[in-house]
């Protein structure tokens, strides 16, 4: 029997690439870079089964030159506004994503840039590599405690819990804004609060975004946000870039309207290396990186490969984000 063609947008970890291998007539692009637009639709068409990553917008266009084959749209990622998931269920095709195996990794990761922020990791590091180590000073690189503080997260699903998880360690008080969140038993076990949107902006000294990309969560920090935020109050971003408004983001940074931003996720993204957040100092911008440890990368490339020979199998997918496809 002829196997499914499948295109694979980037080379994934072994684990999973070794599965799809196995199973399909694929095609996987090479390239450091992702495809461009031209070469993406020159790759889909004809295939079963599409497995992008959170780079490839896969929008009606991309479906619709695939070809009346197209079974299954699997994405390497938990997040996926890259994809029109409407458009992918008025033609039946269901979508895949990787929730849960990077859950616990990218809330550590969350949580290592709100200390690195909170304690200038990175503007110390560039201080001793400059050279300018001369002596120990009672007042050199004075940072913000966190033990104590009030960590305020906007999105309580798996991987704000995560984080409020790890600030019990620290004995912070735990605010939330969540609308689909209300009442929480592990809110309640924890002692976390379910506040709105301004009153967390007003009373954490950390704010940590953990919201998918939607329309509603679309520029939530925006200049009328960051003017209800402490002087003191470190942003850090492991969502989506564009769920910051990135220029009122610059401003209040530039004018003290906050104090400090952790960045693991921009928009623009990539971020281009004479952008102007990296003239200031108190930012720190890493590559979107927080989902990005050797297991649960690997854990990633499994789910990704399972909802991907699940849908050319005409299977229901592992993990599906739009089950309405199965109605
Ligand atoms: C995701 O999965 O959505 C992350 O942003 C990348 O791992």
């Amino acid at each position: 029997m002829e196997k499914p063609k499948v295109f694979v947008t980037r080379l994934i970890p072994e684990a999973g690439l070794m599965q799809i291998q196995e199973y399909c007539n694929a095609v996987i692009w090479p390239e450091e870079l992702p495809p461009t637009r031209v070469q993406l639709l020159e790759r889909v068409k004809g295939v079963d089964g599409l497995l992008c990553l959170l780079t490839d917008p896969i929008d009606a266009e991309v479906m619709d030159t695939a070809g009346p084959h197209l079974k299954v749209i699997s994405n390497y990622a938990v997040g996926y506004d890259n994809i029109n998931v409407p458009a992918a269920t008025e033609r039946g095709i269901p979508v895949g994503n990787t929730p849960g195996v990077l859950t616990d990794t990218t809330a550590d990761f969350a949580f290592s840039l709100l200390m690195a922020a909170a304690r200038r990791v990175v503007e110390a590091d560039n201080f001793t590599r400059a050279g300018k180590w001369k002596t120990w000073g009672p007042k050199l690189l004075l940072g913000q405690d966190i033990t104590g503080a009030t960590l305020g997260i906007i999105g309580f699903g798996r991987i704000g819990k995560g984080m409020a998880k790890r600030a019990q360690g620290f004995d912070m008080r735990v605010l939330y804004y969540d609308p689909l969140c209300k009442d929480d038993a592990f809110a309640a076990e924890i002692g976390a609060e379910c506040v709105d949107l301004d009153e967390l902006l007003a009373e954490s000294d950390y704010v940590s975004l953990h919201v998918p990309l939607t329309d509603a969560t679309r520029h939530i920090l925006n200049a009328a946000a960051f003017e209800k935020m402490k002087t003191t109050a470190i942003l850090v971003n492991t969502a989506r870039g564009p769920v910051v408004d990135t220029n009122a983001l610059y401003d209040a940074l530039s004018s003290g309207a906050i104090a400090y931003a952790a960045l693991d996720v921009t928009d623009p993204e990539p971020l281009p290396g004479d952008h102007k957040l990296l003239e200031l100092e108190n930012v720190i911008v890493v590559p979107h990186i927080a989902s990005a440890s050797v297991t649960a990368r690997g854990k990633m490339s499994t789910m990704a490969a399972a909802n991907l020979i699940a849908g050319l199998k005409g299977e229901k997918l592992p993990n599906c984000v739009n089950p309405e496809v199965y109605a």
